[in-house]
């Protein structure tokens, strides 16, 4: 049996922040983590680069059932303070699109900082260690039960992440840890994930996997992304497509703009004057992809005529279909694919200073585990390193 003040669940992101930070206090962290490597999810992310933070990151970035819990965490640690940490390690990094930042090299970079701060701060990362248990103990604090470890804490900061990838070792663990102690959990699922089409869309649009549009997307709740989106063999993918999964229900549509820029009905007006005896086909080709011009051609959405056949009906018809066109996706790719969980620990039921269980003293969760996800584009990790920070100031 081991005694110290503090014990970490998970060597994530949002783990390894708040046991630096609780080290530097001078506490006797340990950080427990069941795989063989820690940081595993930074070391896939960003295509292996790590989107380590957005330059842009807002309260407005988030989705969680109370919009004003991370403003607090966020305000205190901000994408600039990470930043300068970085700087301080001497990364190398560089801003991709839209406020993202990436690590140049790879992003062990990423997890190499994170394990200097930790070992800098005196903390201890226990791997291969599957937590099974936890419990109070009667005279305050708690015992952690691992694989092989047994350990007894003042207070317990559990970081085990989300449901995301679960051959990476994502577990309920988290969740399970709330229902014990009476904390509300509310149910998950997955975002910032591919759509799986219905046959019928699978087969219009076979043949077209690795098409890629710049769209404006809009859910049915009026949420818009302005990014690529990108035919896969399984169904859609690609930035836009990711952003607004986390926005879709179950049997919605989305609608997408296929050129945002343009005003169709003019463009197509102009066509059938200037151009009128060019196919639909040959014009629309030159401003969308012709194997996805030729898809909708095949299943009817435009018509096969030259532009100067085309009647004021059909003009707008069309400019309707190019900027409007209807996606109902048959669901999504789940956890296998996901990149985040919606839902987790209800924030309601925590500290937005301290991310301490308010019925529940010295049990603390932060990160993936909680009910708050972000945008893509370096969101997430920002609020990994901004809660893991707020919390390591307390625990
Ligand atoms: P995280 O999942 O990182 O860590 C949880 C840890 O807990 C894991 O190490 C796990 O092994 C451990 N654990 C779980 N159960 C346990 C148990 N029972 N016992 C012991 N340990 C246990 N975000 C972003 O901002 N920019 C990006 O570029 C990307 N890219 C990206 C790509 C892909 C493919 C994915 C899947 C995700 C992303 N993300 C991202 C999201 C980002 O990875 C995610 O939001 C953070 O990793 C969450 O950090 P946490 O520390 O909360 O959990």
């Amino acid at each position: 049996m081991q005694q110290v003040d503090v014990v970490v669940i998970g060597a994530g992101a949002a783990g390894l922040m708040c046991a630096a930070q609780a080290g530097y206090r001078g506490r006797k962290v340990a950080v427990v983590d069941m795989g063989k490597k820690p940081g595993r999810k930074i070391l896939i992310s960003g295509g292996g680069r790590c989107n380590f933070t957005n330059e842009n990151a807002s309260p407005a970035n988030y989705l969680c059932s109370n919009p004003h819990f991370v403003k607090s965490c966020l305000s205190r640690y901000t994408q600039q303070d990470f930043i300068d940490l970085v700087d301080r390690h001497g990364l190398q990094y560089h801003h991709k699109t839209l406020g993202q930042l990436f690590c140049d090299n790879s992003a062990q970079d990423i997890v190499d900082i994170l394990l200097t701060e930790c070992e800098w701060a005196g903390v201890s990362i226990h791997l291969r260690q599957e937590v099974s248990s936890i419990s109070a103990l009667p005279e305050g604090g708690y015992q952690v039960q691992t694989s092989t470890l047994t350990l007894q804490c003042e207070s317990v900061v559990v970081a085990s992440g989300g449901l995301t990838m679960p051959k990476l070792g994502a577990t309920p663990i988290g969740y399970k840890i709330a229902e014990q102690f009476g904390l509300k959990v509310l149910p998950t699922t997955a975002a910032l994930v591919p759509f799986t089409l219905h046959d019928h869309d699978k087969a219009r649009f076979d043949g077209l996997s690795g098409v890629s549009v710049d769209c404006l997307v809009t859910s049915e709740s009026g949420v818009q992304f302005r990014e690529n989106i990108l035919f896969t063999h399984r169904g859609l993918s690609g930035p836009a497509i990711l952003q607004i999964s986390s926005f879709w229900k179950s049997g919605e549509y989305v609608s997408i703009n296929l050129l945002p820029d343009l005003n169709v009905a003019e463009q197509l007006h102009q066509w059938r004057n200037e151009q009128g005896q060019k196919s639909l086909k040959n014009l629309l080709s030159t401003i969308l992809p012709k194997r996805f011009i030729e898809a909708l051609i095949e299943d009817k959405s435009i018509p096969d005529k030259n532009a100067n056949q085309l009647s004021h009906t059909e003009i707008d018809q069309l400019a309707q279909t190019l900027t409007e066109w209807k996606i109902k996706p048959n669901g999504t790719e789940g956890y296998r694919t996901a990149e985040v969980t919606l839902g987790g620990v209800d924030t309601d039921e925590l500290s937005s200073k301290t991310f301490e269980a308010k019925k529940q003293k010295g049990l603390y969760f932060i990160g993936e585990v909680t009910d708050v996800t972000g945008w893509l584009g370096g969101y997430n990790f920002q609020y990994a390193w901004s809660c893991g920070w707020a919390c390591g100031q307390v625990v």
